[in-house]
């Protein structure tokens, strides 16, 4: 098993050097853990790729200490600026044209000419980013297709001796990924729905954002890959369960095994969300139904995550 130690001092001047020296450090976020390496090292950032099973055409997001760092990697424009005034540090991650001098290694894009660059919130995370002295490759610290972790645990499981160490500070307080949004076209787009909603961008904005057709892989490449899927086939809208069905419900329900959100709060069910999951991923049951969530604010990247696991049953 990896080594993890409680997010502290001592810990990060650990976890600081392990970076500087190429190995893979997993670390909380307010969204979920990341799987972070030395985002200027391209071997370091290879080895992010061989420990998730991740295809190489999927780009990396590229986590900062600072605005500063982020103008240096990535080109950002007067949109950037302002969604990053208005929502970072938070789950927003802004897909940019790269600086052509940037030291950051070209595999974090994956051949493309943009970047993802996201300055989250979390204290434990900015004080990693500070102690690593370096921009940070890091996707979600799951193996590819798989649910994000949350815990510290999630990842000790999942990625085991990949992982050279694993900084824990308990459970994610978003527990979705964050919202990745593309500004290097034409028109502002949704790449993922996320952390932040898209009501708020779109009022920040004060237009809509452009949602890319499915068949538009070279905009999102991530959505070629199979997400967040359970083992057992997943169906959503369920109002009963079947004979073995788990009942993973939302508001009110005496009957569900496991309730994302009693009071029916959409921030307290994301944060539920991949931590039952995977508690109900057991052999003890025959699938997972879930109640419908309201597609609206949070649920809507929510809805998202789920029907991704609804398309994958038995994987
Ligand atoms: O909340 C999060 O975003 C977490 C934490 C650790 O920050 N990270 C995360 O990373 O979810 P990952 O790799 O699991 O998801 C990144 C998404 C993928 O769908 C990827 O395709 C997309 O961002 N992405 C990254 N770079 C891109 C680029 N240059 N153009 C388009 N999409 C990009
Ligand atoms: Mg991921």
């Amino acid at each position: 098993m990896p080594q993890i130690l409680p997010l502290n001092h001592d810990a990060l001047v650990i976890a600081g050097m392990q970076i500087r020296a190429g190995r893979l450090v997993a670390f909380p976020t307010e969204t979920v853990y990341g799987l972070g390496a030395d985002a200027t090292n391209g071997e370091a950032v290879a080895a992010i790729f061989e420990a998730k099973g991740r295809p190489r055409f999927n780009p990396l997001i590229v986590h900062v200490a600072d605005i500063g760092a982020a103008r240096e990697i990535g080109r950002l424009g007067e949109t950037a600026e302002r969604l990053a005034a208005e929502f970072w540090p938070g789950p927003l991650t802004l897909v940019v044209k790269r600086q052509p001098n940037t030291s950051v290694s070209q595999l974090v894009s994956a051949g493309l000419d943009t970047i993802a660059l996201r300055l989250p919130a979390h204290e434990g995370a900015q004080a990693f980013l500070e102690a690593a002295q370096r921009p940070l490759a890091a996707p979600s610290a799951n193996r590819s297709g798989k649910v994000s972790p949350t815990t510290a645990r999630h990842v000790a499981e999942e990625l085991g001796d990949a992982v050279a160490l694993i900084l824990d500070d308990g459970p994610c307080s978003i527990g979705l990924e964050s919202t990745v949004v593309d500004l290097s076209g034409e028109a502002p787009a949704l790449l993922r729905p996320g952390g932040v909603t898209a009501e708020a961008l779109e009022e920040a904005l004060g237009r809509p954002l452009a949602t890319p057709q499915s068949g538009d892989t070279v905009k999102s490449p991530g959505m070629l890959e199979s997400h967040y899927a359970p083992s057992l086939p997943l169906r959503m809208n369920a109002q009963e369960t079947e004979p073995g069905e788990a009942l993973l419900a939302f508001g009110p329900a005496p009957e569900a095994t496991l309730n994302l959100s009693e009071s029916g709060d959409l921030r307290e069910a994301a944060a539920n969300l991949f931590a039952m999951l995977r508690d109900l991923d057991h052999p003890d049951f025959t699938g997972i139904a879930v109640a419908s969530i309201p597609n609206e604010g949070l649920g809507r990247a929510i809805n998202d995550r789920l029907r991704r696991a609804a398309a994958q049953p038995g994987k």
